[in-house]
């Protein structure tokens, strides 16, 4: 396969790395590298000597974020029709075997939501996460308002949500939202690790943990996701998200009239 906007390789014949790859946007995640992405993860999952895959971007950025500038000009009928997110982004939700997110520097936004899709996500010291969207006025679309108060808990998600302030590795790793923080250049070799110890267990006790946990995690998942995605393909309709989204394109302060 030819991928263009991630690449991919495999690490001891055993473990599928996908690195996202549009630097100069800062990973920014367009409909083509989600489509690039969920392929990716797909073949990985087909193949019987892949044991795991890890989903990492550079280490300025995880990804900052689904791509502004392609949503701006977006209205309510082109995401709703368009099936916007659940078209490819949920490709991630039905990949069984373990994902790892290795996040380095900034996971905003839809970055942060994609690596909440994961299974786990190991965090470099300088790994940043938010959820902006509200300064663009709209809210997380791809569950991120589901997924976050899950893993921190009402009062951080709704802290981070509506300020949509950064948190630090650290404070994310208290928070719960990752399971290990180690030093930016030790990150790929923490990732890797762990992927090769969940190589070497039986593939089905592991889809078996993962489907289990997520059995337990997702109880009333799908019922958020629909509701927020409805609500976030709503926002489209408002003249706030344009506002919102053309400052952030041309570079000044956004001025919301709540209309
Ligand atoms: C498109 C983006 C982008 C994004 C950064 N860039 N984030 N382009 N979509 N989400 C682009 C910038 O426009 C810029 O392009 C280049 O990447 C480098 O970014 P800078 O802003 O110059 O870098 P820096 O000053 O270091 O600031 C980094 C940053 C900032 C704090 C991460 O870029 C930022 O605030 N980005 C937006 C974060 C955000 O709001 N994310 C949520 C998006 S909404 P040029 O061409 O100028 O060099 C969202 C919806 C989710 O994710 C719901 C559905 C999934």
């Amino acid at each position: 396969m030819n991928f263009e906007l991630i690449n991919v390789r495999t690490e001891a014949g055993r473990v599928g790395i996908v690195t996202l790859n549009r630097p100069k946007q800062l990973n920014a995640l367009n409909d083509q590298l989600m489509d690039e992405l969920g392929a990716a993860l797909k073949a990985f999952d087909a193949d019987p000597a892949i044991g795991c895959a890890i989903i990492t971007g550079s280490e300025k950025a995880f990804a900052a974020g689904a791509d502004i500038g392609a949503m701006a000009s977006y209205s309510f009928a082109d995401v709703y029709k368009g099936d916007y997110i659940t078209r490819n982004w949920e490709q991630i939700r039905s990949i069984r075997k373990p994902v790892i997110a290795a996040v380095s520097g900034f996971a905003l936004g839809g970055g942060c939501e994609l690596a909440m899709m994961c299974d786990f996500i190991i965090a470099a010291d300088n790994a940043r996460f938010g959820q902006p969207e509200i300064k663009l006025g709209i809210i997380p679309g791809a569950g991120g308002t589901q997924r976050l108060p899950r893993a921190v808990g009402k009062a951080k998600a709704m802290d981070l949500v509506l300020t949509g302030r950064m948190m630090d590795a650290s404070e994310a790793e208290r928070a719960g939202l990752v399971s290990r923080v180690v030093a930016l250049d030790k990150l790929m070799d923490e990732a890797l690790g762990a992927a090769l110890m969940i190589c070497d267990y039986s593939q089905m006790a592991v889809m078996a943990a993962k489907e289990s946990i997520n059995r337990a995690f997702e109880g009333s998942l799908n019922d958020g996701i629909v509701f927020e995605r409805r609500l976030f393909h709503a926002l489209f309709a408002t003249a706030d998200q344009k506002e919102g989204m053309d400052a952030f394109v041309n570079k000044r302060k956004a001025v919301f009239q709540n209309k």
